[in-house]
C-alpha cells in the first residue's frame, strides 16, 4: 500500500458554530447520526489506510474517546442483547486501525498542525483530511486521489471550480491539464481576492503530499492571517517536485458554515436508509 497514514488536524476552535463549539469538538457534530470527524476517518480507511493520526488541541478529549473502547456502553448492549448496535459500536475502530493522537500546543495554522505530525509521518507519502469538508462520492474522494497517485506519484490536491465571489475562502490554483481530472500545477495562492485569484478552481479539504512539504512548511514565512499556511508549502513543494490538482468525482458540503452543514444534513437525511423517505415527507410537507 503506498499511502498508510491520514493526518487530521482537528485543534481549531469552531468560532463559527458557537454555542454548539464551547465544550465540544466542531469534528464531533453530527450529520445525521455520525459525527463529521468519522465521516472522514471512513473515507480514509476506504482508500486503504490504516494509520490515522490526529493533531488535536485543548477540549477535543471526546475525538480519542470516539475511536476508544466504551466498556460501560458495550457492556450494557451486551447485556441486553442489542447485537446490532454492539457491532456498529465496534465497527468505528476496526481492529487493523491505529490511531495516533498528537497535540498542537499553539493554533498557529493548518501548516503547522501538518507539521506537527512530521514525527510519525517520518518520510512517505500522506493524505491530508479537513474534516469539516464532508466529501461524497464513489469511490470516495481520497480513494479516487489514492488511484490517481499510484499513477502519477506526486502530490495531488483535490480541487473544484468555486464561484468567482468566494475564491477568498480556499486555496486557488492555476496549471495546466494533463488529462480529464489531473491538472499540472503552476501556481497555488491562499485565499485570493477574486480579482488576484489565477482560476476558479479552489482546493477541497483533501490532499496526497509526499514528505518534502515538511522542508517546504518550516521555510515558509507566516502567510494569510499570519498562519503557517500549507497552501504556501505547496507553493513552495512545486518549484521542486510535480503538484498535481484532482477535479474529483463527487460532492463537498463544507460543514464548517452553518449552511454547508444543514445541507449535508437534509442530503444525507434523504438518503439515510432508515430515515430517508420519512424525511422526503417532511419535506413535501413544508410546501417550499
Ligand atoms: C483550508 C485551506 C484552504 C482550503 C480549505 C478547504 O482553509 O487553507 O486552502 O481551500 O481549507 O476547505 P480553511 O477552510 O481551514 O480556512
Amino acid at each position: 500500500m503506498l499511502i498508510n497514514k491520514a493526518i487530521f488536524p482537528v485543534a481549531g476552535l469552531g468560532t463559527r458554530f458557537l454555542p454548539a463549539t464551547k465544550a465540544q469538538p466542531k469534528e464531533m457534530l453530527p450529520v445525521v447520526d455520525k459525527p463529521l470527524i468519522q465521516y472522514a476517518v471512513e473515507e480514509a480507511y476506504a482508500a486503504g489506510i490504516r494509520q490515522m493520526i490526529f493533531v488535536t488541541g485543548r477540549n477535543k478529549r471526546a475525538i480519542p474517546d470516539h475511536f476508544d473502547t466504551a466498556y460501560e456502553l458495550e457492556a450494557e448492549l451486551e447485556a441486553a442483547g442489542k447485537s446490532e448496535l454492539l457491532e456498529m459500536v465496534h465497527s468505528i475502530k476496526p481492529d487493523d486501525m491505529e490511531c495516533v493522537y498528537i497535540r498542537q500546543s499553539k493554533a498557529l495554522g493548518l501548516g503547522h498542525a501538518v507539521l506537527c505530525a512530521q514525527c510519525v509521518v517520518v518520510n512517505e507519502p500522506f493524505a491530508v483530511l479537513l474534516a469539516d469538508d464532508l466529501m461524497v462520492g464513489k469511490p470516495p474522494i481520497l480513494k479516487q486521489m489514492v488511484d490517481q497517485f499510484e499513477e502519477w506519484r506526486a502530490s495531488i490536491v483535490a480541487v473544484q471550480e468555486v464561484p468567482a465571489e468566494h475564491t477568498r475562502r480556499y486555496g486557488i490554483v492555476a496549471g495546466t491539464p494533463v488529462s480529464e481530472r489531473m491538472m499540472d500545477i503552476t501556481r497555488i495562492v491562499e485565499k485570493p481576492a477574486p480579482e488576484d485569484a489565477p482560476s476558479r478552481l479552489g482546493v477541497a479539504g483533501r490532499y496526497i503530499l509526499t514528505p518534502d512539504i515538511f522542508s517546504e512548511i518550516r521555510n515558509q514565512p507566516r502567510g494569510v492571517g499570519g498562519e503557517i499556511q500549507l497552501t504556501d508549502g505547496i507553493a513552495g513543494l512545486l518549484r521542486r517536485q510535480k503538484v498535481f490538482a484532482y477535479t474529483y468525482d463527487g460532492k463537498r458540503y463544507d460543514c464548517g458554515s452553518k449552511e454547508g452543514f444543514l445541507q449535508a444534513n437534509i442530503e444525507l437525511g434523504l438518503a439515510h436508509p432508515q430515515i430517508g423517505a420519512s424525511v422526503r415527507e417532511y419535506l413535501k410537507t413544508l410546501n417550499l
